[in-house]
């Protein structure tokens, strides 16, 4: 427990050395403040007035599974977007867990609606574009959008999911995970309204155009 926090206030620490930097999605054209890595990136779009709701981007590269993010940092009690490739598709799950295993489908007001247009396989990545409805609840289950210092975790699994045709699916245990740091305040955009607006799509398993 307590080398745990310990490695998790290090690895906060660490991250922030990273900062926080803008990436441009290029089929929907927006423009989110995130985390930019490989094999994974994680993006944040906020209205100028924030509530509950952002937009967000995931991006992983082909040669893994699935990758999870944890809206709250940590794995256990936060609110969790897992994201992978099935073929020609994209699927989603938000889950929440007490303890260490695959987690539950997380159950709440929250909803996910998938941006059609940003979300995609292509010959190197997998790329969900989404709206989250209610999701910022605070209270370590998700970030704050008036946060300077978020903190967020990934997870990132080689294997895929055990039924990866299916949201309800259970998981492999991730091979890399993490901690990042983001500043909200830098995640508030004018053009929030006219993002929003494109998601139009409420399932969660979406196909989309191959692009080889
Ligand atoms: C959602 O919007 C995109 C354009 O952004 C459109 O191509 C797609 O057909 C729409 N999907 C539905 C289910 O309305
Ligand atoms: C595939 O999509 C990702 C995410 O948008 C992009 O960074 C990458 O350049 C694309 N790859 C190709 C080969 O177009």
């Amino acid at each position: 427990m307590l080398l745990s926090s310990i490695l998790l206030g290090a690895l906060a620490g660490s991250a922030a050395a990273l900062g926080t930097e803008k990436f441009t999605e290029p089929k929907t054209g927006f423009t989110v403040t995130g985390y930019i890595s490989s094999p994974y990136s994680f993006g944040v779009a906020l209205p100028q007035t924030p509530g509950q709701d952002f937009i967000g981007v995931v991006v992983g590269t082909k040669a893994n599974g699935y990758v999870g993010t944890s809206l709250g940092g940590p794995m256990l009690n936060a609110l969790l977007l897992v994201v992978w490739p099935n073929g020609q598709k994209v699927l989603a799950s938000l889950r929440k867990t007490a303890n260490y295993g695959t987690p539950a489908i997380a159950t709440g007001s929250f909803s996910l609606s998938t941006i059609e247009k940003g979300t995609y396989v292509n010959s190197t990545h997998f790329t969900y574009t989404f709206l989250c409805k209610s999701c910022l609840q605070g209270d370590g289950l998700t970030f704050s959008p008036t946060e300077a210092s978020a903190v967020l975790g990934f997870a990132i699994s080689k294997a895929a999911p055990v039924t990866k045709s299916s949201v309800t699916t259970s998981f492999p245990k991730h091979d890399q995970q993490g901690n990042y740091q983001l500043d909200m305040t830098q995640a508030t955009t004018a053009s929030y309204a006219s993002y929003a607006a494109l998601a139009n799509v409420t399932k969660l398993a979406v196909g989309f155009e191959f692009e080889a």
